[in-house]
């Protein structure tokens, strides 16, 4: 094992990630993703967080601080005219500022995806920049058409882009067909 191997596998045991539901995480917990996800997403991350009450937050440590952060939440997602899928959307992909480019967000991101495998799909919608970064850790670009359904309505929604992560439940999903997901109260996607 050469120098920078070594050095990168010692960062890597000393990175401990934890996987919480909302309804588990203490106010300790609570309080660091919201300063986090905030400071990263220039938002106030609360609000975000009170609006989706059913989260799993996978959080990632190292020196007992909040180092990197992702959760998921459960959506209901029809590709084509298949049955709905139940997926885990991933929302609030983020790492310190201070501490980027050391390997964490990955290693988190390979954590959740495994936590997710019983779900039929991952789903999420990068930023643009960081397509290249979800496909290396084996996220796929959605190439058909993304719909959001709302009251009846299929509302088109051509600006915005997702990735899926196939499970061992996802089967052949086609990826070049439609993509629908029920509405929610924020962004579609
Ligand atoms: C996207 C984000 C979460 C990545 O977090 P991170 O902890 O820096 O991720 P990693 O360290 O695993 O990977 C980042 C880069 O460092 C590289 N890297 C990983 N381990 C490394 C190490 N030990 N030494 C040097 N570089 C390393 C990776 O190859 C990767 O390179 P790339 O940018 O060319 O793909 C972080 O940049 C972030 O919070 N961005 C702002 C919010 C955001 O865009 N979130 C995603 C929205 S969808």
């Amino acid at each position: 094992m050469n120098i920078l191997s070594a050095w990168r596998q010692n960062r890597a045991m000393d990175f401990e990630l934890i996987t919480v539901s909302s309804s588990d995480m203490t106010q300790a917990q609570a309080s660091e993703v919201i300063a986090l996800c905030s400071d990263v997403f220039r938002l106030d991350y609360a609000y975000y967080m009170n609006l989706c009450p059913d989260r799993v937050h996978v959080l990632g440590y190292a020196d007992r601080r909040l180092m990197s952060h992702a959760l998921w939440l459960s959506r209901r997602l029809r590709a084509g005219a298949g049955p709905w899928l139940n997926a885990a959307y991933v929302e609030g992909v983020a790492t310190h500022p201070d501490y980027r480019a050391r390997g964490y967000g990955s290693a988190l991101m390979r954590h959740l995806q495994q936590e997710i495998s019983r779900f039929d799909l991952g789903a999420l919608s990068p930023a643009t920049a960081r397509v290249d970064w979800y496909e290396r850790l084996g996220w796929v670009r959605w190439q058909g058409p993304l719909f959001i359904l709302k009251d009846g309505e299929i509302l088109a929604t051509p600006d915005d882009a997702v990735m899926v992560y196939r499970t061992p439940q996802s089967g052949t999903v086609d990826v070049s067909t439609a993509l629908a997901g029920e509405w929610r109260p924020f962004e579609p996607w």
